[in-house]
């Protein structure tokens, strides 16, 4: 059994840790493989090279579990829709517009995602016995939130429109994209995943009625199809920005445990614990600053959360500009943390 899934069945007396973006541009080893690649997306279809990238974080700071290096928007892209990412602008993508566009969502998608696949089979191959391989994907509202925008620089005025104006296409596409993201996510755990993490960065955009048709339903419909199918893979929910929301999210959904960001009250997380696993919600930010106030800030989160049902990360992805000494501090300390 790995340190995490010790977790899921209460039975660890380590505290597990790892970081959203863990891999990435604050990494110096990152940005030598990433150098040879113009297209990032590149990067994640090479199977060989994001298995690389994977493991890096882990031989550098010992975290308990690697994420598979890819991208939320890999899913929309391998069943063919465009998908660009441009140096300094973030993702560019084909605008979703009409009916007719639900046409351009039936490219050779086994083809493309394969290479996935088989980034995750290297990895569990060469990951340690104890450690957890995190397979993931973004929530259906997440992926078609940037189809919608077409960029990744967004206000969602383009996206929220389209819910509200013509809610029946934007049904039906999420009833696509989740479809897709059940099959993706099997696979994955296929190939050696042995966790899986939902991605819905701007579930917090959404509320009442919106909420529930583009976030709980097709993200309970994608955690009780992968239950029936893999009922002993822990799956993570991380509805960032939920707010007020995140209750109804946990008790809706049948997620095993809640990714939390640095907004929501750690006393709110405390009651979560008697129930689920929480995740989070170190500030990302904190890491941009001095030892001092990392060391102040992780030892609130852990003297009230560390004691059951806690995995330690952040509340969002580590910042590219964040000292790699940092990392190795915040990492440290919570290790050596005594319960
Ligand atoms: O280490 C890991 O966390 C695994 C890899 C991973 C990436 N993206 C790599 C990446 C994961 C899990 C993601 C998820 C992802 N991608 C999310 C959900 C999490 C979140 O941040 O809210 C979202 C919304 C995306 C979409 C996305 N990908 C954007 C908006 C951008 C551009 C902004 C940016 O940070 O540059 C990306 C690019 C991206 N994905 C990079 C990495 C390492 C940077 C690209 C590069 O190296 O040039």
């Amino acid at each position: 059994m790995t340190i995490f899934q010790k977790t899921f069945k209460q039975k660890n007396n380590t505290i597990p840790i790892w970081f959203m973006r863990q891999a990435g541009r604050y990494l110096p080893e990152y940005m030598e493989v990433r150098k040879n690649f113009i297209d990032f997306l590149e990067l994640c279809y090479n199977s060989k090279k994001a298995a690389e990238v994977t493991i890096q974080p882990i031989k550098r700071f010992g975290f308990d579990a690697a994420i598979i290096f890819s991208d939320i928007l890999v899913l929309p892209h391998a069943l063919g829709w465009k998908v660009i990412f441009e140096k300094g602008e973030g993702p560019i993508l084909q605008k979703f517009e009409t009916d007719k566009d639900l046409n351009s969502l039936n490219n050779k998608f086994d083809e493309k995602i394969n290479h996935i696949y088989d980034t995750v089979s290297i990895v569990r191959s060469s990951l340690d016995k104890n450690k957890s391989l995190i397979g993931f994907a973004g929530s259906p509202w997440t992926v078609i939130s940037y189809m919608l925008e077409g960029k990744g620089k967004q206000d969602f005025s383009v996206s929220k429109n389209f819910l509200y104006t013509k809610k029946k296409l934007a049904l039906q596409l999420t009833d696509i994209i989740t479809d897709k993201t059940i099959e993706y996510l099997s696979g994955q755990i296929g190939a050696g995943a042995d966790v899986i993490q939902l991605f819905d960065s701007w579930s917090g955009v959404l509320s009442g009625e919106e909420y529930d048709d583009f976030v709980i339903k097709p993200t309970k419909k994608i955690v009780n199809s992968i239950k029936d199918k893999y009922p002993e893979i822990p799956i993570i929910g991380f509805p960032r920005g939920s707010g007020y929301l995140y209750q109804k999210y946990i008790d809706k959904t049948n997620i095993d445990a809640i990714g939390v960001d640095q907004f929501v009250p750690v006393d709110m997380m405390k009651k979560w614990q008697d129930k689920i696993v929480v995740q989070g919600n170190f500030d990302p930010v904190i890491l941009l600053g001095n030892k001092e106030i990392i060391e102040k800030k992780a030892n609130n989160i852990l003297s009230e959360l560390g004691n059951k049902n806690f995995i330690f990360n952040l509340g969002h992805g580590i910042f590219p500009n964040t000292p790699v000494e940092n990392v190795e501090f915040l990492v440290n300390y919570v290790r050596n943390y005594k319960k």
